[in-house]
């Protein structure tokens, strides 16, 4: 085994806080919801039990109506806010009250697939899988209750990529807000210039204070959230999960699952496919308050090919994509199109290079024949975590490793490409 292969199983174990791993000590104290689903995955590759009870921690904070939230506040800390009283969410263990992308059932779906202990995965998967059906019930329900086949995100949180260029119109319609005091910790663990700027923040807390008032109840927050986003990136993800449940129901579905969950893959499908654009050479998000398409290139924009929702025509527009941005910077995947004005290399979703957003794009152009940019993709992520560690981001210019250092999720991803 090499040293690199034991420092990552080294930080899991480190970031371990008995059956959930924080994404790093201290800026990010809790458990997050996709950093834990791709998590599990690394942790599964040298210890398939502790990768399903990364899972069943994470469903410990599902709701009753199915939302799986964005964090988990298993045990108190002072490192991070907004903490569980801003929130105000009434559920033991306390939880956030926003999702987050929806990658669990794939990783679940990975899990089980690759077990050497056939037998004792089953029986995890078995307690899990209705718990993955309620949830994706619960995107349906809740945020396309008009089945449009796109699922809406209310919080530029839930997307993942709080700060992503992609929101700047959206969110400058978010007034900052009035109400809490906002009290970050992140810029005492990480350089200001490398996270959200203090404006985004008053933003993303009054987005907080508007879900709190509405009761965390679906229909209330949806009427009334200033910020509404059909992102690229959480719909294809949930269209890739959607495809991974179905592949579950087969062992473990009750009558009418497969056929529910066919239909809503295919009318995600078809939603996606729309919002193709030929300027970018990229899918892109839709804001679903103005009506508008979203038109700034982000890497976002490359994961309908993780979906599987990319024709072959489009597949080849967005590798032609990729290598004219590999012609601008020396790393790929930077997170915004470095010819983008608003690229900013160090700033968290505004330019650098993510290691699970690279994981889910080479991914998508593996299993769509792209077998050598998807090598190039994986080339450069290993290259960027063995030169700088296991960074929380990487600077797509120089590679130098930026934000948390220690990161589990970056760790996970170095032991899925090995
Ligand atoms: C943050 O950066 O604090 C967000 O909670 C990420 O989900």
């Amino acid at each position: 085994m090499t040293e690199m292969i034991e420092q990552a199983r080294a930080i899991l174990r480190r970031n371990d806080r008995g059956g959930y791993t924080v994404p790093t000590d201290r800026l990010y104290p809790f458990q997050w919801n996709w950093d834990s689903a791709f998590v599990a995955m690394g942790w599964a590759t040298f210890d398939e039990a502790r990768g399903f009870t990364e899972v069943e921690r994470l469903l410990e904070g599902q709701w009753d109506d199915g939302l799986v939230p964005q964090i988990v506040f298993h045990a108190l800390s002072d490192d991070y806010f907004p903490g569980p009283s801003v929130w105000g969410v009434q559920h033991v263990p306390p939880t956030s009250g926003i999702t987050q992308p929806p990658v669990l059932a794939s990783a679940v779906r990975r899990l089980l697939d690759r077990a050497r202990d056939g037998a004792a995965a089953e029986d995890r998967v078995a307690a899990i899988y209705p718990r993955l059906v309620a949830s994706h019930r619960w995107w349906r329900q809740a945020r396309d209750p008009a089945g449009s086949g796109l699922v809406s995100t209310l919080h530029p949180w839930e997307t993942g990529m709080d700060n992503s260029p992609a929101w700047d119109v959206a969110l400058a319609r978010v007034p900052t807000t009035t109400t809490a005091p906002v009290q970050r910790r992140d810029t005492s663990h990480v350089d200001a210039s490398m996270r959200p700027r203090a404006e985004e923040y008053q933003r993303f807390i009054h987005l907080v204070d508007v879900f709190r008032d509405a009761g965390w109840q679906p229909d209330k927050m949806l009427a009334a959230s200033p910020f509404r986003v059909a992102d690229i990136a959480t719909n294809s993800i949930l269209l890739r999960a959607e495809r991974d449940l179905l592949v579950l129901t087969r062992r473990f579905g009750g009558p009418g699952d497969a056929a529910e969950i066919a239909s809503r893959a295919d009318r995600m499908q078809d939603a996606i496919a729309r919002l193709w654009n030929a300027r970018t050479g990229l899918f892109q998000s839709l804001d679903q308050i103005s009506g508008a398409r979203i038109e700034v290139a982000t890497s976002a924009g490359l994961l309908p090919l993780y979906a599987g929702a990319a024709d072959a025509a489009h597949t080849q527009e967005m590798v032609a994509t990729l290598q004219r941005w590999a012609g601008m910077v020396r790393y790929l995947v930077p997170s915004t199109a470095p010819d983008e004005a608003c690229f900013d290399a160090l700033r968290y979703w505004r330019g650098p290079i993510w290691a699970v957003v690279n994981w889910m794009i080479a991914e998508g152009l593996a299993e769509s024949g792209e077998a050598g940019v998807a090598n190039e993709v994986r080339n450069a992520t290993r290259e960027l975590i063995a030169a700088a560690g296991f960074s929380e981001y990487f600077d797509p210019r120089d590679g130098r490793g930026i934000g948390g250092a220690n990161f589990s999720w970056t760790a996970a991803i170095y032991l899925l490409l090995h």
